[in-house]
């Protein structure tokens, strides 16, 4: 993609990757099959003693690495080898077409949906290419970040022509994930003791996206990050990866950078940010990045789980008390949040990227 090394880029030392990285057994792996062909049952609040092994078991592992890693990888998740694989090698295809293909689909300022490759600008690169599309069409979201102003945009995919069957893989991809994160998000309400059902609904009218992302290989790995340390913003993130590693996560307990080894078939799920509000604090969103590989191009594939638009996001009222458990945040519109977002990811603000940290009320 005529990517260059320009020495002004490498200065920002929040693009270099530091030498913290450390080796170890990593976040947890976790064995879905005690749901494969179950659905979970219905728990009311309070009621999760009542749950049967294996499935005790299964949450109990989730919820702690939702707790102490806010990561995990799954297997056994039901969702086909052969649907993933064609998704990953029409992605392939994609990102190999000529430049000239891929900008006809290209993101603008209005649809943040399409083809992108990161641009050069002061503080902000990443040493990827990128195309987004919406899980539901359309995807209905606010036409401004401004609280007063009440319109709403309806954004369409922008399917590219070639290669043949892109479109078709990517939304056979996008319904076997969207499965998928509904029983993530069920088993996530069992773990903070809520009725399994109790998040659904926010997710009726969702903005959930699909990332296809490439990393070429990048001539000075050292000096710079195919993502750069960040926080999904989102409730959850379903990440499919290829062989070539590169994902790491800043482990709680002391700041180290972990690498997340490729696992043949799993998926990596990660908290966001939503879910950190949800469970005020139980569960935290866990900063991440992307170390570049000087001889390999890498493909992942992150499905980003959003609730719809209009849906207000503050701590669930069963797991705050004024005395013990006071709300921790202010509560924001999701829509308004994803929009500012989108606004300054593409204008490549200069001004810090709104936070979830913006409505904390410490
Ligand atoms: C992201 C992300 C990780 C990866 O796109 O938000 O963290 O492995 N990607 O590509
Ligand atoms: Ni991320």
């Amino acid at each position: 993609m005529g990517l260059e090394v320009d020495p002004a880029f490498f200065q920002e030392p929040e693009h270099r990757p530091n030498d913290t990285v450390v080796e170890a057994g990593g976040i947890p792996l976790i064995d879905l099959s005690p749901i494969l062909h179950l659905s979970i049952p219905d728990a009311d609040f309070g009621e999760t003693a009542a749950i049967p092994e294996p499935l005790a078991a299964m949450l109990a592992d989730v919820e702690a690495a939702c707790r102490e890693w806010g990561f995990f990888q799954v297997v056994n998740h039901g969702v086909a080898e052969e649907v993933v694989e064609k998704a990953a090698a029409l992605a392939r295809g994609f990102f190999g077409l000529e430049e000239e293909e891929k900008r006809r689909v290209r993101r603008d300022e209005v649809n943040p949906l399409g083809y992108y490759e990161s641009e050069h600008t002061k503080n902000v690169r990443d040493w990827k290419e990128v195309f987004d599309f919406a899980v539901e069409e359309p995807m209905v979201i606010p036409d401004s970040a401004e609280p007063e102003l009440g319109g709403l945009l309806q954004l369409y995919n922008q399917w590219p022509r070639c290669p043949i069957g892109f479109r078709e893989a990517c939304e056979e991809y996008a319904k076997a994930v969207t499965e998928l994160a509904f029983k993530l998000l069920e088993l996530i309400a069992l773990t903070l003791n809520m009725p399994t059902k109790c998040l659904n609904n926010y997710f009726k009218d969702q903005t959930s996206f699909i990332r296809l992302n490439y990393y070429p290989p990048c001539p000075s790995p050292r000096l710079a990050l195919g993502v750069g340390r960040h926080k999904d913003s989102g409730a959850l993130t379903i990440l499919q990866q290829d062989d070539v590693g590169g994902l790491e996560v800043k482990q709680r307990s002391d700041g180290k950078w972990i690498r997340v080894r490729p696992f043949p078939s799993a998926f990596v799920v990660n908290v966001g940010d939503i879910v950190q509000v949800w469970s005020n604090d139980r569960y935290e969103s866990v900063e991440h990045r992307v170390v570049a590989n000087s001889e390999k191009g890498r493909l992942s594939i992150p499905f980003f789980f959003n609730p719809a638009h209009y849906v207000t996001v503050k701590p669930l009222e069963e797991l705050v008390d004024e005395e013990k458990h006071p709300s921790r945040y202010k509560e924001y519109n999701w829509g308004k949040f994803f929009k500012l977002r989108k606004i300054s990811d593409f204008k490549k603000l200069e001004v810090e990227n709104i936070q979830v940290h913006h409505f904390s009320k410490n």
